[in-house]
């Protein structure tokens, strides 16, 4: 049997992180470093410190052609995609969000996938903000059965009632049930897919929010652990979805939010009212 501190290991892997230039996708880049990993990088920005990176890929998830490009530049096979880039709603354009969050990412995501061998993994990035995807999955299931970034487009030209809240819970609700369309096919493969759903998280895309709806707005999120969760938290349930410790692991979203989205279903159950944000 093997150790659950091999199972753990990236030792001979290749793994690919976006948003490795800040917050959790920099801290994820750290830990699969310290597992063993070769770690390639991409990042709108370049990241003040590589040290975690073997490579950097510079790339625009809003732009088809740096997409493009940014996916021909990774070298050889993927073992493991973490796609962690993101931006909130706070920065005020609701398609944008949209075509980082999720188009681009989808679009980044599919040109790597033939590079995947068996008992490679796919894991995500969504929110807590998505914690509705079943309710809105009717709605969802338009933008999911479009097959290109440019019929993605489309169809939020086309349905401006699912962006009008700013983009994000949207995207990040895509990114949910991507998983769940895509487990069947990469399965047969021996490939996971799976994500995260992080609560609030302290990492700089945290100003995005404080600017846009004030600091009142964080604080209204209270989790039952009682403080808000450090990047390391986040990258360290990445880094085990990742790993060969989740083999079994596929299709599921692991909501990383300190009990809040629990605490939501238990009030539900026994008809206990909630302070506002929980
Ligand atoms: P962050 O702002 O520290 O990191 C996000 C990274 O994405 C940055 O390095 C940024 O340069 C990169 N990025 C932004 N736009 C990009 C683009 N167009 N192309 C390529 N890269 C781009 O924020 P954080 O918190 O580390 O975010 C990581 C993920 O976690 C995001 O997907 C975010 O939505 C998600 N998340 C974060 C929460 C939080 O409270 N911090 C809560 C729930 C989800």
């Amino acid at each position: 049997m093997t150790a659950l501190g091999e199972l753990v290991r990236y030792d001979g892997r290749h793994v690919v992180v976006t948003g490795c230039a800040s917050g959790i996708g920099a801290q994820a880049a750290r830990l699969l470093r310290d597992l063993g990993a070769r770690v390639t990088g991409l990042d709108v920005r370049a990241p003040e410190d590589v040290s975690a990176l073997t490579d950097f890929i510079s790339v625009d998830l809003a732009d088809q052609d740096s997409v493009r490009a940014a996916a021909a530049a990774v070298d050889g096979a993927v073992d493991a995609l973490f796609s962690v880039a993101g931006v909130s709603s706070g920065i005020g354009d609701p398609l944008l969000v949209l075509r980082i969050n999720f188009l681009g990412m989808r679009q980044f995501t599919e040109s790597l996938l033939d590079r995947m061998p068996a008992g490679g993994a796919v894991t995500n990035v969504s929110s807590l903000a998505a914690s509705a995807y079943r309710e809105n999955a009717h709605v969802t299931a338009g933008l999911l059965a479009t097959r290109s970034v440019d019929e993605g487009l489309r169809w939020c030209a086309d349905h401006p009632d699912a962006l009008a809240d700013g983009g994000y819970r949207q995207s990040k609700e895509a990114i949910i049930l991507y998983g769940m369309q895509r487990v069947t096919d990469l399965g047969a493969r021996g490939i996971r897919i799976n994500c995260t759903a992080p609560g609030v998280t302290e990492t700089p895309i945290l100003d995005q929010l404080r600017s846009a709806y004030g600091q009142q707005y964080l604080d209204s999120f209270t989790a039952p652990l009682g403080r808000v969760s450090t990047p390391e938290e986040q990258a360290a349930a990445l880094v085990f979805l990742g790993s060969r410790a989740a083999g079994y692991i596929s299709g599921q979203v692991l909501w990383t939010d300190g009990g809040i989205l629990g605490r939501r279903i238990a009030s539900q159950m026994f008809d206990e009212p909630l302070a506002q944000g929980n």
